[in-house]
């Protein structure tokens, strides 16, 4: 059996509630794990939470709570978005659970006892308020640091440093050889600009105790935890290590944001190098979503709350909204009017009102039988098929939404130019009304196959209305013809009910 696909996204920080931003990657591999499944392959799709550093241990501070109590009460939030979102992962990681400490303590050990670590003093200048060492090039034109660092004083501080800089040259070769190992291109490039033009820093792999003790002790030193990012890019595979039967390293893609690109493309590999693991095939990098052309904030209330919306038009309305608005890549902006308006044309009066008429008329012609098959549609609907496999082979969500669509605006002009509520007047037509009451069936079928990793709910009832008791979850099944004569569908609903706005 050829290797499981294994499919990761960025491990959300647990230290408030999820958002759009969360929310919208999730479904980016949740996408990509069904529509592989559907493509037939074996498909490993992990998702989880980073509940480390300082971060998180500030959030809990500020509610009076212990670290590990208050990650334990947000895990359970976030376990749940991930329900609400329907994610079809097969695992959750916690950063704070033993299966991943120990495999952290473990590799941290292997890569001491290789010589990859030193220690050393670092003196600088160090803000207590934002927790954080300040360089020459954080200090202002008058020499002074910005005021929203509070009070900053020169600190020494003894950490341990992973040696980056001795494999820089080999990063640059392997993305130079491997032009899909970095996608979108843009972002290839950039991380390539950014090797060649500067002089890479080895990497601080620890906190002192006495400044930060929310992480993961150092199996060689316990007055250290571990720098929180070392500590969460191992989950790719502290995870892998836990399903080992799986056999699921290397990862086949890791879906991140843009910000942190460099910590995935540039820490993860070399870790991996120094591991002696092989990288991952992919590092899949979206943009980042606003709202009304501003950044998303809690503070100024510029938020979009997906469980409002989810709530509101239903899941798949809000799966299709980000996956057709913004292609993986750019950065996005939601506006509700935007929404609405993809809701109305797209869903309701677009995929929606083409199954309700087809299956209306084909219960109020026919009395819900499947005349015989007619293939009017049939090269219309194979164009679709092979263009969303090829897409969705691709990871190209937006595109494959694209295609589909192609088919949905076909069959929907088709119902107008063969009007079958005129041929129902006519008896002398009743051949022509069956072709085209089977076309538009079949093109609902095609539909729900196409549409599965996307709206999975919608394709499910597609398949309910129409009668079929098997699962619409194979690409495979997408071929023209599936729907046998005499079938009888079952009832026609509204997928898309239509709101006053
Ligand atoms: N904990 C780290 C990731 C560790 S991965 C080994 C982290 N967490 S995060 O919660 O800040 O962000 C998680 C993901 O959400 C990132 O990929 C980030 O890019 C994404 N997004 C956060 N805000 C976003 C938007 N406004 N829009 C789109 N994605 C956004 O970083």
């Amino acid at each position: 059996m050829s290797k499981c696909f294994y499919i990761t996204t960025a491990i959300d920080y647990v230290n408030g509630q999820p958002h759009l931003g969360h929310a919208y990657e999730k479904i980016i591999a949740d996408v990509i794990a069904r529509s592989r499944r559907s493509l037939g392959q074996a498909v490993f799709f992990l998702t989880g939470l980073d509940e480390h550093g300082q971060k998180v241990q500030q959030a809990a501070q500020a509610e009076k709570r212990n670290p590990q109590e208050y990650c334990d009460a947000l895990a359970a939030d976030w376990q749940a978005f991930a329900q609400k979102l329907a994610l079809t992962n097969n695992d959750f990681v916690r950063t704070t659970q033993p299966r991943h400490k120990e495999f952290v303590q473990a590799t941290l050990a292997t890569l001491n006892d290789a010589g990859h670590f030193y220690k050393a003093t670092y003196t600088g200048f160090y803000s207590a308020k934002e927790e954080t060492f300040l360089t020459e090039k954080d200090r202002l034109p008058d020499g002074t640091f910005d005021a929203s660092y509070g009070e900053v004083v020169e600190l020494r501080e003894d950490n341990y440093y992973f040696k980056l800089g001795a494999h820089q040259q080999w990063l640059i070769d392997t993305i130079e050889a491997n032009p899909d190992f970095i996608a979108p291109s843009y972002r290839r490039n950039e991380v390539l600009g950014f090797l060649k033009n500067h002089t890479l820093e080895d990497l601080c792999i620890s906190r002192p105790v006495a400044r930060l003790n929310w992480g993961i002790p150092l199996p060689f030193d316990p007055e250290f935890v571990t720098y929180v990012w070392f500590d969460a890019l191992v989950n790719y595979t502290s995870i892998a290590k836990a399903h080992q039967e799986l056999g699921l390293w290397p990862a086949d893609i890791h879906v991140i944001g843009k910000d942190i690109v460099k910590f995935h493309a540039v820490y993860w590999p070399i870790m991996l190098k120094a591991m002696g693991l092989p990288l991952p095939k992919q590092i899949l990098v979206h943009g980042w979503w606003q709202k009304d052309g501003a950044k998303i904030s809690k503070s100024t209330g510029n938020v979009v709350d997906p469980v409002a919306v989810i709530n509101e038009w239903g899941l798949d309305a809000f799966r299709y909204y980000v996956l057709r608005e913004l292609d993986i890549g750019p950065d996005g902006n939601w506006t509700d009017p935007g929404f609405r308006s993809r809701y109305q044309a797209e869903l309701a009066n677009g995929l929606g009102n083409l199954v309700n008429r087809s299956l209306s008329m084909l219960k109020r012609y026919r009395n819900g039988v499947v005349p015989a098959k007619s293939n009017d549609l049939a090269a219309d609907a194979a164009k679709a098929a092979d263009e969303t496999r090829a897409w969705l082979r691709q990871s190209q969500l937006q595109a494959a939404l694209q295609s589909i669509w192609g088919l949905v605006n076909r069959a929907n002009k088709y119902v107008d130019e063969t009007a079958p509520f005129k041929l129902a007047k006519d008896p002398a037509q009743a051949q022509r009304l069956d072709d085209v009451l089977y076309n538009l069936a079949e093109s609902c079928r095609v539909l729900a196959v196409l549409l599965n990793p996307f709206l999975p709910g919608t394709s499910a009832k597609i398949y309910a209305q129409l009668g079929l008791t098997n699962a619409p979850d194979q690409l495979a099944d997408a071929t023209w013809g599936g729907l046998p004569a005499g079938h009888t569908i079952g009832e026609p609903a509204p997928l898309f009910p239509r709101k006053d706005v």
